[in-house]
């Protein structure tokens, strides 16, 4: 703590541990039965990224046991990478620490979610979280770990030696919380992760019930992504200082070439002359201004392509229909895609799966399931983009004019999702998402349109059909018994050829 100032105010610095202790609502961790929700969620989504990392169809297992005294032991275990040994206390007992920090498109993002639930477990129930992980056939490491809070380090309770029974992470967390009011929450958050994951293995169990199992319901893994450079639009003065003091080269034009994408050879010359500065302007020797006009110049230089795309994963259109399909029961489907766009400098690209089927709930304005970058958002659902995208639509110009059991699935992916918060629950309005996203509904909304006059044609069909032949039926006896016959004439043939050869009549 600083010294006293004249008017007796005191000052200090608090650490990212301490921030997120005296703020847990903006990550989630509000109130007991958001924790549990955001525990689960958490631990599920770091073991997929692990298992993605390791290009391992994912095995998930998740136990969730109570007592009478409200705490709960979360266990959820995988098949992916596992942690380094010497990184799993920093990993575990530090805010804001991880590997996911570079340009490609993971679900974790800020190096915040696991620590988060430790810190939870440990402030409401004392309890250290446990550790338990391997990454190769010859040794496994358990770990014990609490966070000291005020100085953002990790505290290592014990450590041993013990071998899991195959490469893995498993990771227990004891907290105090609500199970009950959040229980059907996370089975929708698992069978909806099971939907946007088809080749996954989701396996989970609250107390003595049965297991469930979710998956695979696919073989396939999505496309692996790669790391990025930054974009040329995406730098701001912080990026530009950072990359000159990274970089091996002198000169400004191989700087440029080796530290952005969408700037080769060619780009590189146009741009230099744009920008009006010699290409061997030795970078470390840049002023103020000079960096100044390099920062402006990239982002109103109108000559760079678009951000890359094979920093992103999308689902795909055979894995997510696959993925909806298995778990959901679906009279209709239609897969859509929009992007690659750009968003500051990083890829966007969204994918829409609209779906028919008698489970969803019934209404004039499709049920929206939202996804960033393959995990299902469930909360804060009215201050999404996604949402107000939805709401915005005219469903009845695309044939939804009573209420209608119809769903939509929408899942953004790319390098920096722009979450409101870091609880990761909402989509922040961005003008290109919200762009983009009215653009996919839109066509998804024609193709809908197609699908309800064929479905209402074919019911108007099928009405039809049945008053013809209870009508040609009763002719048929009538005429019988008028010529005293016993037998009376099938009626099909009838019915058959009148349908067949009026098609006016199927409209
Ligand atoms: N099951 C796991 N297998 C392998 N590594 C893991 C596992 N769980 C956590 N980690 C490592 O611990 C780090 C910290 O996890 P944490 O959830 O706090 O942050 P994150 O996943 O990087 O980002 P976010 O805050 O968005 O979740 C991860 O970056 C990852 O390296
Ligand atoms: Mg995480």
């Amino acid at each position: 703590m600083s010294p006293d100032t004249e008017s007796g105010t005191s000052f200090t610095s608090i650490s990212p541990a301490e921030f997120f202790y005296r703020n847990k609502q903006m990550a989630g961790f509000g109130n007991p039965s958001q924790a549990v929700y955001s525990t689960v969620r958490e631990l599920v989504e770091n073991s997929l990224d692990a298992c993605e990392d390791a290009r391992r169809s994912p095995n998930v297992k998740v136990r969730i046991s109570t007592d009478e005294t409200s705490i709960l032991t979360i266990a959820v275990s995988d098949n992916g990478v596992g942690l380094p040994y010497s990184e799993v206390p920093r990993a575990f007992g530090r805010v804001l620490y991880g590997s996911k920090y570079d340009r490609r498109q993971r679900r974790g993002t800020f190096g915040l979610g696991v620590t988060m639930a430790v810190l939870f477990g440990q402030i409401t129930t004392d309890s250290p979280v446990i550790v338990h992980t391997q990454v190769d056939d010859n040794s496994g490491h358990k770990y014990h770990l609490l966070i000291d809070v005020e100085k953002n380090e990790p505290i290592v309770e014990n450590e041993e030696v013990v071998m899991r029974n195959s490469i893995g992470t498993t990771v227990t967390i004891r907290l105090r919380g609500d199970l009950k009011r959040v229980q059907d929450r996370i089975v929708e958050y698992l069978r909806l992760t099971s939907a946007a994951t088809p080749y996954a293995r989701i396996e989970y169990q609250f107390n003595d019930e049965s297991h469930v199992v979710l998956g695979p319901w696919a073989l396939e893994l999505p496309r692996p992504t790669h790391p990025c450079k930054p974009h040329p639009r995406a730098v701001d003065m912080e990026l530009l200082r950072r990359l000159i003091s990274d970089s091996k080269e002198i000169n400004l034009r191989p700087f440029l070439i080796t530290s952005f994408q969408q700037l080769g050879v060619k780009t590189a010359s146009r741009f230099l002359s744009f920008l009006g500065l010699d290409a061997q302007t030795p970078i470390g020797e840049m002023s103020r201004k000079e960096l100044s006009r390099l920062n402006h110049a990239m982002r109103r230089f109108d000559g760079f392509g678009r951000p890359e795309s094979n920093c992103l994963s999308p689902i795909g259109e055979e894995l997510f229909i696959q993925g909806i399909k298995s778990n959901f029961n679906t009279s209709y489907i239609k897969f859509g895609q929009h992007g690659v766009f750009e968003w500051e400098g990083n890829p966007v690209l969204l994918e829409g799966v609209l779906a028919i089927g008698d489970e969803f709930p019934s209404a004039e304005v499709p049920t929206l399931y939202r996804f960033a970058n393959r995990v299902p958002l469930l909360y804060d659902a009215s201050e999404d983009v996604l949402t107000k995208v939805l709401r915005r639509m005219n469903w009845a110009r695309y044939g939804v004019s009573k209420p209608q059991p119809i769903a939509v699935f929408l899942n953004v992916s790319s390098t920096r999702i722009p979450y409101k918060a870091a609880g990761k629950q909402s989509i922040a309005h961005v003008t290109a998402i919200e762009t983009g996203a009215l653009s996919l509904l839109r066509s998804l909304g024609r193709s809908l349109n197609r699908a309800i006059t064929t479905i209402g044609a074919a019911a108007r069909d099928t009405r039809k059909r049945r008053e013809y032949s209870e009508m040609i039926r009763i002719v048929a006896k009538y005429g019988s018994s008028l010529a005293n016959h016993e037998i009376v004439p099938s009626t099909t043939p009838i019915i058959e050829k009148l349908f067949e050869v009026n098609p006016d009549d199927k409209e």
